[in-house]
């Protein structure tokens, strides 16, 4: 019906629970690596670790697709990324995997696709690759490929892909040539949903790039309650009285 469509990440059980009241899709990315556990980048993020973050997610998600993020390496070729994917689903009853690529994972989504697993595609900026968070699809070179991407990825049988940090006019021509709804994240207003991490957008991480808005600045009042906690404990306030079993 046109009305985008809303994604957010979730790594936990509260974030689950608040993200399945709003949003469409929840998606476990491997950003988790970066926002959770202080990695550098995507790149050292764990099947494991992902699989137990999903399983909490997928139980407290009642009405939201869940996307499993597929980690790095996990897709290298058809038989390893079936074979994982295959792991992935039962392991965590998620309801759909995502990988990263164009043209070059073709194939793969197409063979997955045909194993009746629900693909999400992810191109633009690829996190698993890059090196550098920058903007994509200035060059026209870059911008043809990226569009080829796009439908490489829609005519493999994905049901959606993530469009990541490209120029508007990009975003747009995506959306308005493959079949399939396109979720944006620095992608502009013209893609067919929105998807962002929900730790940036309450202000919990320190990544601020321009696409990102801020709804609350979480860190602040866990800082202030901290803060407080401390100075109670030394000034002999905490506990009191109304803190205490008689
Ligand atoms: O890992 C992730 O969180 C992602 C999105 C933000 C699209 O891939």
């Amino acid at each position: 019906n046109k009305t985008p469509l809303t994604c957010l990440t979730a790594y936990s059980k509260t974030t689950a629970q608040v993200a399945d009241k709003y949003c469409d899709i929840i998606l476990v990315g491997d950003s988790l690596g970066m926002v959770l556990y202080g990695l550098k980048s995507t790149k050292k993020v764990k099947m494991k670790t992902m699989i137990e973050h999903c399983k909490v997610v997928k139980s407290y998600a009642k009405k939201s697709l869940v996307v499993f993020d597929m980690p790095y390496k996990t897709y290298t070729n058809k038989k390893s990324a079936y074979k994982n994917a295959k792991e992935v689903i039962k392991k965590t009853g998620c309801d759909a995997i995502k990988l990263e690529g164009g043209t070059k994972v073709a194939k793969i989504v197409k063979y997955l696709t045909s194993k009746n697993i629900s693909v999400m595609g992810h191109i633009g900026l690829l996190p698993q690759s890059s090196t550098k968070y920058k903007l994509k699809g200035r060059k026209i070179n870059e911008n043809k490929k990226i569009l080829d991407d796009a439908v490489a990825i829609s005519k493999s049988g994905a049901f959606s892909i993530v469009v990541e940090c490209v120029v508007e006019s990009l975003a747009k021509k995506i959306t308005n040539t493959v079949k399939i709804p396109t979720i944006g994240i620095g992608a502009s207003k013209y893609c067919d949903g929105q998807i962002l991490v929900l730790d940036d957008i309450i202000g919990l991480t320190d990544f601020s790039p321009k696409f990102v808005k801020k709804y609350s600045n979480v860190k602040k009042y866990i800082l202030k309650s901290v803060k407080n906690y401390c100075q109670d404990v030394k000034k002999r306030r905490f506990p009191s009285s109304q803190n205490v079993y008689k």
